[in-house]
């Protein structure tokens, strides 16, 4: 079991940002990366069929025989987590919410800035945790519409890509706010020019690394960590990667975005006689 994957799965290529982190963090980890880019965004789409889709990607992942999930995308976590949790009520599963506590612990103008979708900003899990860790600062949600597709397309650069950008910080920096959360795993690869738009004296909060070593934790408390974790011998890992959309495109996102060659598998959504769906090979 030990030596099974560990499960992620995103909208697109946010998760992405997190997976890095895994991999930095473990990495005699096998790990199986689903990308639902049939359905990005997950932002504008409706809590319901955001549920469908993470409850099936999540049946796939257990099917392929994975010992953990990490629901590497804020917008499925805000509204997916606890249904994924019931569903598999024995299996460890992460999910994500915008790092609103490290950012209240950390502003000194008493203002925080957070960007994310409208489904995140929707969901209860964010609405529990400012109202757990922010009560005594002034929250600006910054809903980032069009942003998560800016990074499926690759538009990182350029002068589009700064006045999009700077659209979505002015608010933020007119409210006073020092500190910024990125509250949508997407947004980690646009976070060189945030902080150059925003100047060094504003502290932007990407949750990826901190999420990975409560994946270390979580996996070692369950005596689930690939052996050869704590030290001598680590074995080869072995990454996989699926989208319900173009291999070939996420191909050339893997090695734009984290470096890595890899041959991506297709996946098809297939309908189930319940009139859910379900994930198969194309
Ligand atoms: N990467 C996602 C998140 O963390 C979703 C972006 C989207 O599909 O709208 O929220």
């Amino acid at each position: 079991m030990s030596g099974a994957p560990i499960g992620l799965f995103d909208s697109g290529v946010g998760g992405l940002s997190i997976w890095r982190q895994v991999v930095h963090a473990l990495p005699a980890e096998s790990l199986l990366y689903v990308a639902d880019q049939a359905h990005v965004p997950y932002g504008n789409r409706s809590a319901t069929e955001i549920q469908a889709n993470s409850l099936a990607i999540a049946d796939y992942l257990v099917a392929e025989g994975c010992k953990a999930i990490v629901v590497a995308c804020n917008t499925a976590s805000a509204v997916a987590l606890e249904p994924l949790r019931q569903r598999f009520p024995k299996l460890p599963i992460l999910g994500l919410e915008p790092a609103v506590k490290p950012a209240v612990q950390l502003t000194r103008s008493g203002v925080v800035g957070v960007m994310a979708t409208p489904a995140t900003f929707q969901g209860q899990l964010y609405r529990a945790t400012v109202g757990r860790y922010a009560t005594a600062v002034q929250v600006v949600e910054q809903v980032c519409v069009g942003l998560a597709e800016l990074v499926e397309q690759g538009d990182l650069e350029g002068s589009d890509c700064d006045a999009r950008l700077m659209s979505y910080l002015q608010p933020m920096l007119a409210a006073g706010a020092d500190t910024i959360v990125l509250g949508c795993t997407h947004y980690p690869f646009v976070i060189e020019s945030i902080r150059r738009l925003v100047g060094p004296a504003m502290a932007v909060l990407d949750p990826a690394p901190a999420v990975a070593r409560h994946l270390a934790d979580v996996l070692e408390k369950a005596g689930l960590l690939a052996s050869g974790q704590q030290g001598a011998v680590a074995q080869p890992s072995r990454y996989r990667f699926a989208t319900t959309a173009d291999p070939s495109a996420f191909n050339r996102a893997l090695a734009r975005l984290v470096g890595v060659n890899s041959s991506c598998q297709a996946l098809i959504w297939m309908p189930r006689s319940d009139e859910s769906r379900c994930l198969g090979p194309a």
